[in-house]
């Protein structure tokens, strides 16, 4: 689906946001992306003219464990999961090579069919990685929320993947102090 065609109020919610969103449109063959924001083109150094109409796989390396490219496939074929978080072993257009946290959920119709998959990339190579992941996920939580609404008004259902972010805050908390 070409950037035109997508619901104004979700492609408003998606440049808004300051987490790295992308969102693929699962009506097309493979996947490809129709849309991220800035903060996804920062994170990856791709601009919008490499990252449109392709797939994400791009940003993996010949090195990246192909069990976490497993669990990504899995998750994207199954239907018994509508969210998930995946780390992957990526790369940016410069070259750096980072460990990518990939948040995923299925964006479906009235009828159930799956039609976006909407991702957020956060880059664990970080300094005081817990700090930088939980202020990320504050504000992931607070995107998702509001992609929830926006999607709703166009009779798109985002599942509820409060409960999978706040598991992830409090095992970080947890990381946290054990790092104290
Ligand atoms: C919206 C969206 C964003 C994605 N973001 C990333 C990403 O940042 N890094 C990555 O390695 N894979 C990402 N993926 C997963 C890959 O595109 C691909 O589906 C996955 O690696 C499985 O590989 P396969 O399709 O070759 O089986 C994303 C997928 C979707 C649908």
């Amino acid at each position: 689906m070409p950037e035109a065609e997508l619901p104004e109020a979700l492609r408003a919610q998606i440049a808004r946001s300051t987490v790295a969103l992308s969102l693929a449109t699962a009506d097309a063959p493979d996947m490809p992306l129709c849309l991220a924001n800035d903060a996804f083109f920062r994170l990856s150094g791709y601009d919008a003219d490499a990252v449109h109409g392709r797939n994400c796989r791009f940003l993996r390396t010949p090195d990246t464990p192909p069990e976490q490219v497993r669990e990504m496939t899995r998750f994207l074929h199954a239907d018994d999961r509508d969210d998930g978080r995946f780390p992957v072993l990526n790369r940016t257009r410069q070259g750096r090579v980072f460990t990518n946290l990939v948040f995923m959920s299925k964006l479906r119709g009235q009828d159930g069919r799956v039609r976006f998959v909407i991702a957020s990339q956060f880059d664990q190579s970080v300094a005081d990685r817990a700090t930088a992941q939980r202020q990320n996920d504050a504000a992931l939580t607070r995107s998702v929320g509001d992609l929830r609404v926006a999607a709703a008004q166009f009779g798109l259902i985002l599942s509820d993947t409060s409960a999978l972010l706040a598991r992830s805050v409090s095992t970080l908390a947890r990381i946290a102090v054990r790092d104290e």
